[in-house]
Parts: C-alpha cells; structure tokens; sequence
C-alpha cells in the first residue's frame, strides 16, 4: 500500500450522478488484484476523511486506472467536479480482493453486481476473460437510465439484466434473474446490496462464491475497527473480521450479511 498524489487523466459522467475517473500515478503499479479499493482524499479541507472506492479497470500499459462512483454527499460531489490535470491525494490499492485462483481455463464464472456495486466487476471479468474463463454477468439497476458499462461487459461475455421498476431486463430483483439461469457455474463473484449478497449466499450456500463487502470506513487500514462485521463461525457474535483489509471480498459463508 502506498500514497500518492495521482493526476487525473480524465472524467466523464455515465448515468445520472454516476461518474468515471481516470488516474495515472506510480500506484498503479501496485494494481494487480481485482476487487481491491483506493482510499481518497477529497480535496476540499472540512471532508478529512478519505472516501474508499473499487477499482474499476486496471490499464499498466497506460498506467493508468480507473474508479466508478456515485454521488451520495459532499465528497462524491467534489470529486465529481475534477478535471483532466487536478492532483488527488490517493492510498491503496487496499483490502483483499477476487481470487482467480479457484476457476481454471475453459471453466464458467457467474459475476453477479447491482447498482454501483458494479464498478469492481469489470476489472474481475477481463482478468478472467484473459485467463480463458467463461463469463456470464448477472447484472441488477434501479432503472434502465443508472445502467452503465454494458457495451464493456458484453464484449467479454453474455449479460444479463434486471431493473427494479421493470424499465429494461427483467422486472424485479437480481435474485428473480438467477432463478432463470439453470447451469451450475464453476465460480461466483458477487458485489452489491445486502439484500443482493444474501440472494447469492443462499442460492450458493457451500459452493465456491464471493462476497464483495461495502461498509463504512475511516482509516481503510485495519486500525480503527471502523468497519466491523461479525464472523458466521462464532456463535457468540463478539468475533468480527474488518471489512477494509480482511475484505472486502469473503467466502461465502464467512460473514454474517
Ligand atoms: Fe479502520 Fe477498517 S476502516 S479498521
């Protein structure tokens, strides 16, 4: 993990307060793993805490990166106003991100997201698309205008879609599209509500699947117990793995949603 102070190359917005940012900067050399999070400081002096935001895509013949975020306060706004050449005081990558290891060539991968869940998934399912893994995206939006990144995904694999009002896709939840899938895939990544990760958790309960967690956080860094979410396995409920550098990203099963 490192700091930085990276350059935007670009911003562009994708849907209604839904936005792309583009970095360049020696840490993405540090990028490898898909699913981990940059931690950022938004320059504006009363937010002083840092926002945590996934990693979209990975470029390193570039050197560069990109993140996908919505604008849900202040911070996000600000954020959003930055243009080509502004400096952001970045740190990461961090947390433990999608395992690769668990699916071979030639086998099939579910990449399940919702909403601005997505964003993580992108980098995950080229990673897998280069290994020689099939994938199938298994996408969830509030409406047909928040949907963003479906020309991208679907150059990588088959995509499929729901939308909460019925406005594109399948009218209803994530979890009423998975109903109609009926292979058994080898592999499942998953990012998104909890209502979406509970969905996927008792649909491949015991199997090999991945939660990719969102929780509050402060130092991203594992010092400050900010982040908290108890384990599955203690009874007791005291034991607790901390989202920012123990995930984001859980086996199935090892968290209590
Ligand atoms: Fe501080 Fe996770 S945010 S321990």
């Amino acid at each position: 993990m490192l700091q930085e102070l990276m350059t935007v190359v670009d911003q562009k917005q994708l849907a209604p307060k839904i936005f792309e940012m583009r970095l360049t900067g020696d840490l993405v050399k540090e990028m490898h793993i898909p699913g981990q999070f940059l931690h950022i400081l938004v320059p504006q002096a009363d937010l002083l805490l840092r926002r945590p935001i996934s990693i979209a895509e990975i470029v390193p013949e570039r050197n560069e990166c990109s993140i996908i975020y919505r604008i849900e306060g202040a911070g996000t706004e600000k954020l959003s106003l930055l243009k080509g050449g502004d400096s952001l005081d970045v740190m990461g990558p961090l947390g433990n991100g999608f395992s690769l290891e668990t699916v071979e060539k030639g086998q099939t991968a579910y990449i399940i997201g919702g909403g601005i869940g997505v964003p993580p998934l992108y980098e995950l399912s080229k990673q897998l698309v280069k290994k020689g893994v099939e994938v199938k995206h298994i996408f969830g939006f509030a409406t047909k205008d928040v949907i963003f990144y479906e020309k991208e995904f679907s150059k990588l694999g088959d995509i499929h879609l729901a939308t909460d009002d019925g406005s594109k896709g399948k009218h209803g939840h994530v979890g009423h599209l998975l109903d109609t899938l009926q292979e058994k895939p080898d592999v499942v990544y998953a990012c998104g509500s909890r209502g979406l990760l509970m969905a996927v958790e008792n649909r491949y309960e015991n199997q090999n699947a991945f939660l990719s967690l969102e929780a509050r956080m402060a130092c991203g860094m594992g010092a400050c117990y900010a982040c908290v979410c108890p384990k599955k396995s203690d009874p007791t409920g005291q034991a607790s793995f901390k989202v920012c550098d123990e995930g984001p990203v859980f086996k199935v099963g090892e968290v209590v949603l």
